[in-house]
């Protein structure tokens, strides 16, 4: 049975806003069930351009925010005076995004009289696992891993995080979506280069493992992505950039090219393999017995499969939240809102945090 001894909360209503993905969601936090849900994903809006834009981002929260909150308080017969409290992320992630959230969270808030529950958007990966079952006892290690973000976390209980680990350069999740750009896979590709990698060998291309071997918690993927540019360079035959010369254009290895399920295959072993050992170093490090894999590269069957066989050697259970809510939703945000419900106030100013350390939050004040 999950604790929901820190909270009172009946329905919250979560709104997830911060980058490519409206999340909306309503939590019964007495009762520990999502009662409804619906996501509208942007990656179509966002795949010609090869990445995300803010400011395409932002218009999309606008056109489909309340459309998509109607629907789910429709879909789950439930008006606004029944919600007792709205949450939204307040950050990290793009402030034009983020901005109509906060925006939307306090318009209705204010209008149902209801208070509002600002989410970090990390904390929210970070306790989806919760949402399983079995779900992690506390205390347990987290190993966080998004388009962002790539982080060790001790967690000991709600808001209290401390950081084991850290990148520091590129996040997992764009090493994923660097390399799949490089071998012609359309943004996002993490997904996409994983599903590719399934008919490749993973020892064809000898991909670096950047500071396996550095004896602390730390990851670096910025060079594994020019290692598999000069890769893709000379697949292609394309010569390297002469001395001096200002900028050359990065070849894309063609659809067809023999060697790209192999070269997708060998870049996805070398992201897994650093992540799996700075994983059972954490564990060997704390003594701690449990560990939970949150954000959208969690999703990644090769890295289920290998953390667990390595856990299991060490004697440490993997946690994982359901498949749906490893990518962004609003479950995870609403369900973080009943956690911290105590914490709930009728306050509708509109104050983003694009940039939000996670090791800042604190625990919860337990209701009376
Ligand atoms: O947590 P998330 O949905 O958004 C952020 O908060 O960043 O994570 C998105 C990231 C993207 O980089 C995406 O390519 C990656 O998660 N991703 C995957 C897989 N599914 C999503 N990477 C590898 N394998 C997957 N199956
Ligand atoms: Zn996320």
């Amino acid at each position: 049975m999950k604790d929901f001894s820190t909270t009172r909360s009946g329905l919250v209503l979560g709104i997830e806003s911060s980058c490519d993905e409206t999340g909306i969601a309503l939590f019964n936090g007495r009762i520990g069930v999502i009662v409804a849900e619906s996501l509208h994903s942007q990656i179509l809006l966002h795949a010609p351009f090869g990445g995300v834009v803010p400011e395409l981002a932002g218009r999309d929260h606008i056109k489909y925010g309340l459309r998509l909150i109607d629907s789910t308080l429709k879909s789950a017969g439930i008006s606004g005076n029944e919600i007792e409290a709205v949450a939204y992320t307040q950050g990290p992630g793009l402030a034009g995004a983020l901005l109509v959230g906060a925006q939307l969270a306090a318009a209705l808030a204010y209008a149902w009289g209801k208070p509002t529950i600002p989410v970090h958007h990390m904390e929210g990966h970070l306790l989806s696992p919760m949402l399983a079952d079995p779900a992690p006892a506390f205390p347990f290690i987290a190993l966080l891993v998004s388009g962002g973000h790539t982080q060790l976390m001790r967690v000991d209980g709600v808001g209290r995080y401390g950081l084991l680990g850290d990148t520091i350069d590129d996040a997992a999740g764009e090493a994923f979506d660097k390399s799949a750009k490089l071998i012609g896979l359309p943004y996002p590709g993490g997904a996409l280069l994983s599903r590719l990698a399934a008919n490749g060998e993973e020892t064809s291309f000898a991909i670096p493992r950047p500071l396996l071997h550095s004896g602390d918690l730390n990851f670096s993927f910025a060079g594994l992505k020019t290692a598999v540019a000069n890769e893709v360079r000379h697949l292609t035959g394309t010569a390297l950039p002469a001395r001096g010369a200002i900028s050359a254009p990065q070849p894309i290895l063609p659809d067809d090219h023999p060697r790209r399920a192999d070269l997708a295959a060998s870049i996805q072993a070398a992201i897994v393999d650093c992540l799996v050992a700075k994983s059972v170093a954490a564990l060997k490090r704390t003594g701690l017995q449990r560990i939970v894999v949150a954000g959208g590269v969690g999703a990644n069957q090769k890295l289920r499969e290998s953390l667990n066989r390595a856990a299991e050697k060490v004697g440490a259970t993997v946690f994982y939240p359901p498949v749906a809510l490893c990518t962004d939703n609003g479950a995870m945000i609403a369900h973080v809102g009943a956690l911290r419900f105590a914490e709930a106030k009728l306050d509708y100013s509109v104050n983003v945090k694009p940039r939000w350390d996670l090791a800042e939050l604190r625990a919860p004040t337990p209701c009376a």
